[in-house]
């Protein structure tokens, strides 16, 4: 064959191709609201009816025979019938894919985590691994919600709880003295005074944690000592200590210092040092750490608790948690405890763009609570 003849017939399957692939687009178009199997179809065909068409009009300008024509219109169009087949086969699996895939973003809200297709093209397993694991997040920080909405709830219950107890010890105590029945005065006056100081604690956290939760707590960072700092609650909590055969160590690297508000501080070093004393039994040691690290200054307070599970774990800083046995009469220099105090930690920590974590210790007698704050 001539080149010259060669270079026709290029052009004219080149222009009979255009202009079935312009139409094949323009049922694309038409067919775009449609399921995806018709658009599957058209595509399936275009390039068939193309061939059909640049060989017609080959055939026309006689560079095929009208015979050969015939039998390649025959075998394209079976090959077509197949095609359209193939299509509508694969429109009918995406088709499905897509169902699935339409289930799950129905399930989205539903509490039961629905599995990820592990089927279909790796788009459509992207978009349904992506689905998972947003509805995962969404009900974990659902179940973090409810948690604390009953947290919520367990706090007021428990704080009339033990705002009552106390009040209507006082108001017996009172009555006494007024009647004159009180047989040691002097002990009654000892006692309301203890109460009153123990409500009074409890009514500073609570106002405390409201302030965390309005976001309105207002630090004063200076540059603090955190040796000196540490000294001063332990010099503190020295005495509690002793009353219950706790021996209080550690060691806090020389020279730390670090921009922090020092009542703020001062009180999640307390915090977390009473917490450790009233749960290590007696002869036990607590020890309060520090040291810098990459990222700042750690702080840890060890204890020997015997250990937390997990779900003390998920919830000791929840408003108003307090495991088992915590929520028992005060005790003296002790508190008698509202389950305020590591939420207030944790508020105080985070208004320091700090992190507070707890872990058990190795070997499980006892577990570690550890602040990192930014140096
Ligand atoms: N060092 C610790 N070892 C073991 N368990 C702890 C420790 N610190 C806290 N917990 C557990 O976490 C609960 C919540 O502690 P949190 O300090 O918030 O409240 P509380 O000590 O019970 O009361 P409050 O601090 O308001 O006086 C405690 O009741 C206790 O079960
Ligand atoms: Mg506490």
């Amino acid at each position: 064959m001539k080149s010259h003849d060669l270079l026709v017939i290029v052009g004219v399957a080149a222009f009979a191709a255009l202009v079935v692939g312009a139409v094949g687009l323009a049922l694309v178009w038409l067919v775009r609201r449609r399921s995806f199997r018709w658009q599957l179809a058209v595509v399936a065909i275009v390039p068939l009816a193309g061939a059909i068409a640049g060989a017609t009009a080959v055939a026309r300008m006689m560079f095929l025979s009208h015979h050969d024509l015939l039998v390649m219109t025959v075998v394209t169009s079976v090959s077509a019938v197949v095609a359209i087949g193939v299509a509508l086969v694969v429109g009918m699996a995406t088709a499905r894919w897509s169902e699935a895939l339409r289930a799950q973003v129905r399930g989205f809200g539903e509490p039961a985590p629905l599995p990820a297709a592990g089927r279909g093209p790796s788009e459509i397993r992207d978009l349904s691994d992506e689905l998972a694991s947003t509805q995962h997040d969404l009900q974990q920080a659902r179940a973090r919600e409810r948690r604390l909405e009953e947290s919520r709830r367990e706090l007021v219950s428990w704080v009339s709880h033990d705002l009552r107890t106390p009040l209507s010890g006082l108001r017996a105590m009172t009555e006494a003295l007024e009647d004159g029945l009180a047989t040691d005065p002097q002990r009654y006056h000892r006692q309301i005074r203890a109460e009153v100081d123990r409500m009074s604690e409890m009514v500073d956290d609570l106002f405390e944690l409201s302030r965390i939760h309005a976001g309105v707590l207002r630090l004063a960072p200076e540059p603090v000592l955190l040796g000196d700092l540490v000294s001063d609650v332990v010099a503190g909590a020295d005495a509690v200590a002793r009353a219950r055969r706790v021996r209080l160590g550690g060691r806090v690297e020389d020279g730390i210092e670090l921009l922090a508000d020092p009542t703020g501080l001062s009180r999640v070093v307390s915090n977390l040092l009473i917490n450790a004393i009233r749960h290590t039994p007696a002869d036990g040691v607590v020890e309060v750490a520090g040291r810098t690290v990459d990222d700042g200054v750690e702080l840890s307070v060890t204890d020997g608790c015997g250990g937390l599970g997990p779900e003390e774990m998920a919830r000791v800083f929840d408003v108003a948690w307090q495991g088992g046995a915590a929520r028992t009469p005060g005790e003296a220099g002790l508190g008698g405890g509202a389950g305020l105090g590591l939420a207030i930690v944790k508020g105080i920590v985070e208004a320091h763009r700090g992190r507070v974590w707890v872990e058990n210790r190795d070997g499980g007698n006892g577990c570690r609570f550890l602040v990192t704050l930014p140096a």
